[in-house]
């Protein structure tokens, strides 16, 4: 007899529907699986035979073939599992097989018949959704992660035999209610109040927050650079629910979701300098998004930038370009957004000195140059915000009155993205023209920066309020392009 279960595989981060057909004919007994698996859906076999023998069921003493199709598609991943038990035991006679056609099953077994959690079950849920399938059989542990979009009804299953209870017709699904969605306001911890001192930078780091821009941090070790970075997933707007779900896809395809349900706050990801390229932007012969599409809505943080390969950023600028990544596979893409804000934070020169008054810097001006340049000038155009940052000063440290809270930033900055979305940008006025053709000329900008600055500047106009963009904002979006002002030499710096 022949049984046909749906199910689904992982492309990237979105699930390709398919059908796990299991046949059982005369022959040699054994279970024989076609249509491109990978190494966990071949060693599916022993799994399932051990599973439906400890749920009380004789495994077919005959050949079984199980065909996953469509048969050109690489299927990844143990989630085949459970459609593959069912299908035996359907095709066996041990279960009715008239509900199968309007169920999707995904779940992984283990020996003694429990289900385990398998990756991609928000994914599935929403491919169920869009192709009218009414009711889906998830392991238990993935249960509220496949409820928490309205769409199919929902069996969350603890063992094979309570798959079993759901064919006959003995269990009734969950359906998700009205989207119970709230996002997060405070991520717990990081808050800019512990910030002490670096006005500036922090300002700055508001300006990129409210915009969206890049955001490049240059200083001696011990500043505060990597602090201020991972506190701007906290003054970000709150994570809209399509973003949210969008966001609970990646981490769900890639097997990091450790919540249940929808993610609630921005991402942050700092992937270490020894990181590989495919790591940075996905990939792999079954692709898996990288450090970019995990950073999606959210923040990616480059420390010590310099100290990642040059080749390696470098993938990063058709990324930043497109906002997606596109992997292609033989008949199949997989498509990955990567829409993030990018955080750069590098010393200012080897030894970390250049620019302190307190201890010299003992680099020759050509290593300063070099250093600098293993970071590629396209990459470092990206960055629309600019900053050095100053090594803390003693009253800075001695600070007791704490500094601004992160939410009241936050304020400041959604009224800001508020305006931007609601309003008309506001327009140069001829004063800031005038003030930006000066700078451009005085330093020499190119092109793109111009056109840096004038969004920076933008920015800093919505920020205020203001209707439109005056001197004052342009001069301040100016100097955001620190990399631009010629580097100081080391002599000069040591008698500032
Ligand atoms: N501006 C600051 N306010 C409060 N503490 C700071 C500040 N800058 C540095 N620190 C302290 O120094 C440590 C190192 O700071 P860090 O952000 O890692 O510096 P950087 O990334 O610039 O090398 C922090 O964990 C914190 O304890
Ligand atoms: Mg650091
Ligand atoms: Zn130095």
């Amino acid at each position: 007899m022949l049984a046909r279960v749906r199910s689904a595989t992982l492309l990237g981060i979105e699930a390709i529907p398919l059908f796990v057909e299991c046949d059982i004919n005369r022959g040699l007994p054994g279970i024989h699986t076609v249509g491109l698996p990978d190494a966990a859906v071949r060693e599916s076999a022993d799994r399932v035979r051990a599973a439906i023998r400890n749920a009380g069921f004789d495994m077919p003493p005959r050949r079984i073939t199980i065909s996953l199709a469509p048969a050109d598609l690489r299927k990844q991943g143990s989630g085949l599992d459970l459609p593959i038990a069912l299908g035996i035991l359907a095709a066996n006679g041990d279960v009715p097989p008239h509900r199968l056609a309007d169920l999707l099953v995904l779940g992984e077994l283990a020996l003694d018949g429990s289900v385990r959690r398998v990756p991609g079950c928000l994914p599935a849920a929403l491919l169920a959704r869009g192709s009218g399938i009414h009711e889906m059989i998830v392991p238990r542990a993935n249960h509220e992660e496949a409820l928490s979009v309205p769409g199919p009804g929902v069996h969350g299953v603890e063992r094979l035999l309570d798959a079993v209870a759901v064919l006959r017709g003995e269990r009734r699904p969950e359906r998700a209610t009205a989207a119970s969605y709230q996002p997060s306001t405070h991520p717990p911890g990081l808050d800019l109040s512990e910030v002490k001192g670096q006005a500036h930078a922090k300002r700055a780091l508001e300006v990129a927050a409210a915009g969206g821009h890049h955001l490049l941090m240059i200083g001696p070790p011990g500043c505060g650079k990597t602090m201020l970075a991972r506190r701007l997933a906290g003054i970000l707007p709150p994570l809209g629910l399509e973003e949210s779900i969008e966001v609970t896809c990646v981490y769900s395809a890639a097997g990091l979701l450790r919540e249940p349900g929808l993610l609630r706050t921005r991402p942050f990801r700092a992937p270490h300098h020894t990181i590989s390229g495919v790591g940075l932007v996905g990939g792999g012969r079954l692709p898996r998004p990288g450090e970019v599409t995990l950073a999606h809505h959210g923040v990616l943080f480059l420390d010590e930038m310099a100290e990642f390969g040059r080749t390696t950023l470098d993938v990063l600028r058709q990324p930043l370009e497109d906002g997606l990544i596109v992997i292609n596979r033989i008949g199949y893409s997989a498509r990955m957004p990567c829409r993030f804000t990018l955080v750069g934070a590098m010393n200012p020169c080897v030894c970390g000195n250049l620019g302190r008054s307190d201890r010299p810097c003992a680099c020759a001006p050509a290593m300063i140059a070099q250093y600098r340049n293993r970071v590629s000038g396209p990459l470092l155009d990206r960055f629309d915000v600019q900053v050095e940052v100053p090594p803390l000063s003693l009253g800075d440290l001695a600070q007791t009155v704490p500094a601004e809270p992160s939410a009241t930033v936050a304020t400041r900055i959604a009224a800001a993205r508020h305006q931007s979305v609601a309003g008309p940008e506001p327009p140069v006025t001829p004063a800031g023209r005038r003030i930006l053709h000066q700078a451009i000329r005085h330093l020499g900008l190119s092109a793109r920066a111009h056109d840096s600055v004038l969004r920076v500047a933008r920015t800093i106009a919505l920020l205020e309020g203001a209707t439109s963009t005056q001197p004052q904002h342009i001069a301040e979006a100016v100097q955001y392009r620190c990399l631009d002002k010629p580097a100081k030499h080391p002599q000069e710096a040591d008698g500032d």
